[in-house]
């Protein structure tokens, strides 16, 4: 790695990082997409890992607002991260890794997340599986009844230019619901959320959005594909503020005409549609697979940040060998007036600062990972305290693949 420089990409490199980003995700951006893709590396800060003039290796940080339980907090949203075949396995990725660090910290943004399309590398570096999500599909060859009765007020199909106004009001209802979510502007809408041609699956339509106004209130975003014989319905969310809603909206997904299926990639693990189904055999689970990961990046002004379910008073030694100002013991005092202070007092528990990302959201039970072995409990019952205080009303979950 020494004779490499880590260095930021100019804007007249983000050509290079397209060409990184396709050469290693083995991808091939057409000459018309890649103005559609540059948006993202663009509002980015790009990390760069230079051979010479050479971009050997990269990685975006991008400046967001996360939902995390009661609070919106800062976070370098972290993408398009690669490094070239000649220079693997010489500490690029750690090197860009503790860039990244020193600038979030230096930015004031106490949390980093990223999606891993490798599950294994990034623990090492801190970050901690926070939520998951549920891949579920749904038979509308026959018409489908709910153990709720519908909203009955009127649906209406909406522009996508409209959607910051339209959806965003809903949208922000749910981040302070349910955690994991990006807080998201006019751009983010457009490009990530409602591209109008999706680059994983370009047999697609354009997105089709369906919106119940009014509070309560909520929407679908979806496309269709396939022929007239036997098109699917492909959900890319949903969000309602009532069962009711959730509900109205379904019916509405399920009985488009010539579409005899929804196919939904991503669900909130606490999905309601199977309750909520007469016929939960309609209502297949077809995958589970891990999402978003949460590093910690300044652990007391994340947990001061976080709203609490109970009031409690635990030390907590947290081990975090790349951001030695996490390592150590704290005093976690928990309820209407969080406080996170450093001790010299006798831990509760012992926990890798991963796992404290991998539970902070509220998805994953800590009492499974005392079980696991990968925390320690010394004062019995301390783990049982954590996740009473960690709980949160709904799972986390995300709908912004970055
Ligand atoms: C993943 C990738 C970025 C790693 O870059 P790198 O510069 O080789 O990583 P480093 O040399 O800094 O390695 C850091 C550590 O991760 C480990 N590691 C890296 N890639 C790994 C992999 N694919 N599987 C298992 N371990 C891996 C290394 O062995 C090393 O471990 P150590 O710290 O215990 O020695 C690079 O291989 C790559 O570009 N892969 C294809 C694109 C990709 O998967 N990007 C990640 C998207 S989320």
């Amino acid at each position: 790695m020494s004779d490499l420089e880590i260095r930021e990409v100019p804007e007249s490199g983000l050509g290079h990082v397209l060409d990184l980003a396709d050469l290693v995700f083995h991808h091939r951006t057409d000459d018309d997409d890649r103005e559609r893709t540059l948006w993202l590396p663009r509002r980015g800060e790009r990390i760069g890992a230079y051979d010479g003039d050479v971009l050997a290796g990269q990685l975006v940080a991008l400046p967001m607002r996360l939902a995390v339980p009661g609070a919106l907090l800062g976070c370098s949203a972290i993408t398009m991260v690669g490094v070239l075949p000649t220079h693997r396995r010489r500490g690029v990725l750690t090197a860009m890794i503790e860039r990244m660090h020193a600038d979030a910290v230096a930015a004031g943004r106490p949390v980093a997340a990223l999606w891993a399309s490798q599950a294994q590398i990034y623990g090492r570096y801190g970050f901690g599986q926070a939520d998951r999500a549920l891949t579920v599909e749904v038979d509308t060859s026959r018409p489908m009844a709910f153990k709720v009765e519908p909203d009955p007020r009127p649906l209406r199909l909406v522009e996508r230019d409209r959607a910051p106004e339209v959806l965003g009001p809903i949208h922000e209802r749910m981040l302070r619901r349910r955690p994991g979510g990006l807080v998201r502007d006019p751009e983010w809408w457009d490009k990530a959320i409602l591209p109008r041609v999706d680059e994983h699956d370009e047999g697609a339509t354009e997105p089709r959005i369906v919106v119940m106004d009014g509070e309560p209130g909520g929407y679908a975003v979806y496309r269709t594909k396939g022929d007239d014989a036997g098109a699917v319905v492909r959900l890319d969310e949903l969000t309602a503020d009532t069962a009711e809603v959730e509900a109205a909206l379904w019916r509405f997904l399920a009985s488009i005409d010539l579409t005899g299926r929804i196919q939904a990639g991503s669900r909130p693990v606490d999905d309601l549609l199977p309750l909520l189904a007469a016929d939960p055999d309609q209502v297949e689970l077809k995958g589970d697979r891990g999402a978003l990961w949460v590093r910690l990046i300044d652990l007391p002004a994340a947990l001061e940040a976080r709203g609490w379910a109970a009031g409690d008073s635990l030390v907590i030694e947290v081990s975090d060998t790349r951001l030695p100002a996490n390592d150590g013991r704290w005093r976690l005092t928990t309820g209407a007036a969080p406080r996170c202070e450093r001790t010299g007092d006798d831990p509760d528990l012992t926990v890798g600062v991963a796992e404290l990302g991998a539970v902070y959201l509220g998805g994953l039970d800590v009492r499974r990972l005392v079980r696991a072995g990968q925390v320690t409990e010394h004062t019995p019952g301390a783990a049982q305290r954590l996740h009473a205080a960690l709980e949160v009303p709904l799972a986390p979950h995300t709908d912004d693949n970055f």
